[in-house]
């Protein structure tokens, strides 16, 4: 009998206080090793400062996609066969959240990325959101900032094949680009190229004002060494892809007045939780926090607030609460999740100035 009590109580105990299980899907090597390693720092810390929901503990669940597409879709199933999670943060590149998404997806699991920024990411999905903007917004709003603000007519477009958030991203902009009286060409390159003269050299005969580069930052560097080396002085537009400080590593002076579209930059933002949010990263890393970091630490927060809402560790009421989400504060901004699982958020300009990501204004594209 005594026996049998303390196993009760052992199982109770067990379910009661057994810890919350989320897993973490990122590029912690490979190509875009940055990313994963700047998102996780910012969900590190914010797993510190609010480590419990519904007064559990809730523990993480760190796995590694090598940036690769195929390991993507493994650690999705990894987390959830093995590890038993009941939701996912992850991953960080358009063509990752698409393979683990769709595994995360079948398996009823919540995904939620952090900086996955492809509409394919979410379309037609019920357990997969995003804390961050689309890409129809962020294309629109490079485009609205080379006509406006850098006055530019004709665009050359450097669109890498192998990632669906350039493919996605350079269309946008395209589309944006015309609508608003500039002309443009595509140029197309690939994860891993190192060569991009012949491209810049056919580019550049045809005289554009602008260099408008979808991919990551390992070729967008080595994109703006060669235009350099190829006489080229104007101006070379990015997006959020750019964001890494080997971007400023490898490119040294060529991306020295690069421009890029971003989600957050401390100068520029935005709520009580963006000054926590810097003064604490701050404190623990020793260095000014990015756009990655700060939305690694605000998709904890957005998990965390769907579980507390959702009241229970339950994936399927998870799911639906991350689409319920309005109004919060998080360090990016005030973050509403719509039905479809994206956030609705402005899109932020940042340049390269001094060897540093400096904060240039804030585009809103449904404004204009
Ligand atoms: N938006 C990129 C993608 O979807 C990922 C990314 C986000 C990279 C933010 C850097 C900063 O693939």
């Amino acid at each position: 009998m005594k026996k049998f009590l303390l196993t009760m109580v052992l199982v109770l105990s067990l379910v009661v206080f057994a810890n919350i299980k989320i897993g973490v899907v990122l590029p912690m090597t490979g190509g875009i090793a940055a990313f994963g390693e700047m998102s996780w720092q910012g969900i590190e810390l914010a797993h510190e400062m609010y480590p419990e929901v519904l007064g559990q503990k809730i523990d993480l669940v760190l796995v590694d996609n090598r940036s690769e597409k195929t390991e993507a879709a493994n650690a999705v199933s990894r987390v959830i066969d093995k590890d038993k999670v009941v939701a996912i943060i992850g991953e960080v590149a358009s063509a990752h959240s698409l393979a683990g998404g769709a595994v995360a997806e079948r398996k009823h699991i919540p995904m939620l990325t952090s900086s996955s920024t492809n509409p394919l990411v979410t379309t037609g999905k019920k357990y997969v959101s995003r804390v961050c903007f689309i890409d129809p917004y962020q294309g629109a709003a490079a485009a609205i900032f080379a006509f406006d603000n850098l006055k530019a007519k004709k665009a050359a477009v450097f669109i890498d094949v192998e990632q669906d958030y350039s493919v996605g991203l350079a269309n946008f902009f395209k589309k944006k680009f015309k609508e608003l009286g500039g002309n443009y060409f595509i140029e197309f390159f690939k994860t891993g190229d190192q060569e991009f003269s012949a491209q810049l050299t056919d580019a550049l005969n045809k005289n554009p004002d602008v260099l408008y580069i979808t991919g990551y930052y390992p070729e967008i560097s080595l994109f703006a060494r060669q235009a350099r080396m190829l006489g080229y002085n104007g101006p070379i537009l990015a997006g959020d892809g750019a964001e890494a400080e080997e971007l400023i590593k490898i490119g040294g002076d060529a991306v020295e007045g690069l421009y890029y579209t971003t989600h957050f930059h401390p100068d520029g933002a935005a709520t009580e939780m963006t000054k926590v949010f810097v003064e604490k990263f701050i404190e623990k890393f020793g260095t000014k926090p990015g756009a990655m970091h700060a939305l690694g630490f605000d998709a904890y927060l957005v998990m965390r607030k769907a579980i507390e809402m959702a009241g229970k560790a339950d994936p399927k009421a998870i799911a639906k609460a991350i689409r319920e989400v309005k109004n919060f504060p998080g360090a990016t901004g005030m973050i509403t999740i719509n039905k479809n699982g994206d956030a609705e958020k402005s899109v932020v300009v940042d340049m390269v100035k001094n060897g540093e990501f400096t904060y240039v204004t804030t585009v809103n594209p449904a404004e204009k």
